[in-house]
């Protein structure tokens, strides 16, 4: 081999500390990011480099790299090369460390044979495909994290789109307090959510129908069913050519009555519905 740049100097959980020897060929693999391998009984530990440091203790200066182990590649029974994340076997103390070949990396990265999508490049090498396995990503809990306008609502469009790309029958529910995604969504808000009475067991069907929460709540609900029939109102009495133009706030003539009469039908509305689904028996 070589492409021998260093060799284990200490071992840590999942952290690998490697000493250069051979400064010349060290060019590119050591760079933070970079990735190298070393030997441990019948397959290679492989890591990305985390931290580089000088160290000047000692008779001579000599540098030093954390590396963070990410998985092993070992040959499965067909002949090819496999990656596996975690680490079963340690190097030991001295052995050679290598920066990985085209080949590996490929192995690291390539598609593997589960469900998986793509959502960009590696940064240290543009053409290598960067996959995530959707059934771990989405069996878990995991946060994309980032300071304001580091992209992370891309990001998380980026994985979606991939995701219903790859599985149109996927269904994605999206909290989107901001309405930052809702072009590429069904919107349902406060306006239009519809929930069926059957969904409801006894005590919240309670807590909706009859109690409603807090007084502010209750002041809530009863806003949005007036805002309802204020609109309705103005809007009739406005006719249809300037009904779409008429807001709740819009000072348009309309009459009461009209009004009182459409909360009635609401309310009316609701009575049936109830009926009909036996909430009251
Ligand atoms: N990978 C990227 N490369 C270049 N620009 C990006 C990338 N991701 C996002 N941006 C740009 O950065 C800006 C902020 O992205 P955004 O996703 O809204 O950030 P955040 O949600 O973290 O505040 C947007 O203008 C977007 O076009
Ligand atoms: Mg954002």
């Amino acid at each position: 081999m070589d492409n021998i740049f260093g060799r284990v100097a200490a071992l840590a959980g999942s952290q690998m500390t490697v000493t250069l020897t051979e400064p010349e060929t060290a060019q590119g693999a050591v760079r933070i990011g970079g990735m190298v391998k070393a030997r441990a009984v019948n397959l290679d530990v492989v890591g990305t480099v985390a931290a580089v440091q000088l160290n000047n203790g000692g008779p001579s200066l000599h540098s030093i790299f954390t590396i963070d182990l990410l998985g092993e590649i070992a040959v499965a029974a067909d002949g090819r090369q496999q990656f596996s994340r975690g680490v079963s076997h340690y190097p030991l103390i001295g052995t050679p460390v290598y920066a990985v070949t085209e080949a590996e990396l490929k192995v690291v990265y390539s598609p593997p044979l589960l469900p998986s999508i793509g959502i960009g490049t590696l940064y240290h090498n543009p053409q290598q495909t960067a996959f995530v396995l959707v059934n771990e990503l989405l069996a878990k809990n995991f946060a994309v994290l980032g300071a304001t306008g580091s992209g992370k609502s891309c990001a998380v469009t980026l994985i979606l789109s991939e995701i219903l790309r790859e599985y149109a029958n996927a269904h994605i529910v999206l909290l989107d307090l901001h309405n930052a995604f809702g072009d590429r969504a069904e919107v349902v808000n406060v306006d239009n959510l519809q929930l069926p009475f059957w969904l409801l067991d006894f005590e919240e069907a309670v807590e909706v129908l009859i109690r409603g929460g807090t007084a502010q709540e209750q002041e809530a609900a009863q806003a949005i069913i007036l805002k309802d029939a204020i609109l309705r109102a103005r809007r009739r009495f406005a006719g249809a050519a300037l009904a779409t133009t008429i807001t709740v706030d819009t000072r348009h003539h309309s009459r009461l009555p009209s009004c009182c009469v459409l909360l009635t039908r609401r309310w009316e509305d609701w009575i049936t519905r109830i009926r009909r689904h036996r909430i009251f028996g």
